[in-house]
């Protein structure tokens, strides 16, 4: 007992130097206070997102001194102990990383689907790009992906109260009808967490959130503590190293599956998706030229080089994510989902239910009577491919160009005239395993 009040005495002597050390972070978080301080002025939440940001960038200079080398040596002794010792208790949390346009909606639905053992989030950390993202203050090179990662690492633990701190307007008493796409978490649309008196309606498959009321987060709260698989989807996190620490958790038994996909399709898709985003390549379309220095394509590039490394990093098997990352690409779940999806189930020990499995059914299937709610209800085969008409081959040769060294490490073969690029019986596909 007595050396465990000794180390804590330690950790709060150094966390208070490191604060003491930490002027700039104190500037960050002192300008986001000025800038909130007008929206939240009587709110009865804590002031917001700064006081937060000044606690998890404090904890930063660990991360970033060389220290992991150190730390890995030291885990790799205490693995096997830890993998004996997690408390989770039959508990699994499964993080889906991708990133947009990526199909991560619909492997996200495979378990959403899963039934009333399952507690599922929709992109809880869009709340967290919003209110930081665009704060000059912020690096979000090396502060976001950190904060990414503690909020996550809470909600795993059915703790609410980090995410609430990003949540604008801020919830009262911990309500809030602001909850990002909440009607996409079928565990948020249960009567459970339902705060009106016509309590929540929802259909085998559909939230109804409209008749639910507010979200209670407490209620949330929980709801998920009573539920044994815990699934977030998230197309934020693009560093899986950055990780680490939210998967050795003894609390948690955590697994990451990163769904990828071909960047050319990707490409084609954000071109239609994100429209007014994309303008520039759309008028490169046009004219058939791309500057080849411009600052889109050096953030295709960088875009392709952080999943590639991610990738790699998951590939190589590092003692701490043994057994828990799996590499999905998209064109194989369009292909096979029933298959694909068991494979998912099968990896993060979580039991394939007959709900799910039924809901796979539907939406993958081509029949008349598809109502078309979800964008996936098509035959998802033939959807996966519909991006080689739609793409310029200008366009095509720019993505092999700056993101070759990712479409080989995932299997995705290059074209080099039209004609084959919008060939369908030649498959750009190579058939390839991921262990
Ligand atoms: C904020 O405070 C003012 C005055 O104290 C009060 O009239 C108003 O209702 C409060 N607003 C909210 C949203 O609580
Ligand atoms: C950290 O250590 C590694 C290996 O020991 C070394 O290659 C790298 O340059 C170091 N990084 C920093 C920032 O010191
Ligand atoms: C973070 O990103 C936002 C939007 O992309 C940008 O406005 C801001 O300047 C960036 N901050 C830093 C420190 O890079
Ligand atoms: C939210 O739910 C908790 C737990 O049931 C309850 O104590 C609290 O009063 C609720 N909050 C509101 C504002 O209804
Ligand atoms: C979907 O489309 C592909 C390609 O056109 C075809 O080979 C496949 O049989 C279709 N699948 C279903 C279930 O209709
Ligand atoms: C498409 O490719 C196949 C296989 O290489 C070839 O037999 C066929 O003629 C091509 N179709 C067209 C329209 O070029």
């Amino acid at each position: 007992m007595r050396t465990k009040y000794a180390v804590i005495f330690i950790c709060v002597v150094a966390l208070v130097i490191i604060e003491k050390e930490s002027n700039i972070i104190s500037k960050v978080s002192d300008k986001l206070i000025q800038r909130q301080t007008p929206q939240n002025d009587n709110s009865t939440t804590p002031r917001g997102s700064a006081a937060v940001l000044k606690v998890l960038l404090a904890k930063q200079p660990a991360t970033k001194n060389n220290q992991t080398h150190f730390s890995e040596r030291k885990e790799e002794d205490e693995m096997d102990d830890m993998n004996a010792q997690r408390s989770s208790a039959g508990q699994k949390h499964v993080l889906l990383m991708a990133s947009t346009r990526t199909g991560s909606s619909f492997v996200g639905e495979f378990f959403n689907q899963h039934g009333e053992t399952m507690f599922y989030l929709f992109e809880p950390l869009w709340h967290v790009e919003r209110m930081l993202a665009t704060a000059a203050e912020v690096n979000n090179g090396t502060d976001l992906p950190v904060i990414y990662r503690d909020v996550l690492q809470a909600l795993f633990l059915c703790d609410f109260s980090l995410l609430e701190k990003f949540i604008s307007p801020p919830p009262k008493n911990h309500v809030t009808p602001y909850l990002f796409r909440r009607e996409s978490s079928l565990s948020l649309c249960e009567e459970a967490v339902c705060t009106t008196v016509l309590k929540g309606v929802f259909e085998r498959y559909r939230c109804k959130i409209r008749q639910c009321g507010p979200l209670n987060l407490t209620l949330a709260s929980e709801s998920c503590l009573s539920k044994q698989y815990h699934t977030i989807k998230a197309v934020r996190v693009r560093q899986l190293d950055t990780l680490q620490p939210l998967v050795v958790d003894p609390r948690l038994d955590v697994t990451v599956i990163q769904l990828v996909r071909d960047p050319r399709a990707i490409l084609a898709s954000r071109m239609v998706a994100f429209s007014s985003k994309y303008k520039t390549w759309k008028a490169w379309a046009k004219d058939g030229q791309v500057p080849e220095n411009d600052e889109e394509v050096r953030r295709l590039k960088g875009n392709c080089d952080q999943v590639r490394i991610s990738a790699e990093l998951g590939l190589s098997k590092p003692h701490w994510l043994k057994g828990r990352y799996m590499l999905v690409r998209y064109e194989d779940i369009a292909r096979y989902p029933m298959q694909k999806a068991e494979e998912m189930y099968k990896f993060t020990g979580i039991p394939f239910s007959s709900q799910a499995r039924e809901w796979i059914l539907r939406n993958t299937q081509t029949t008349e009577e598809a109502s078309g709610i979800y964008s996936t209800q098509k035959n998802s085969s033939e959807q996966a491919e519909k991006w080689r008409i739609t793409i310029p081959f200008t366009l095509v040769q720019v993505v092999q160009n700056v993101c070759g060294p990712t479409m080989k490490l995932f299997g995705y073969k290059f074209v080099d005239n039209e004609n084959t690029l919008i060939n369908k019986s030649i498959s750009l596909l190579e058939d390839k395993e991921f262990l």
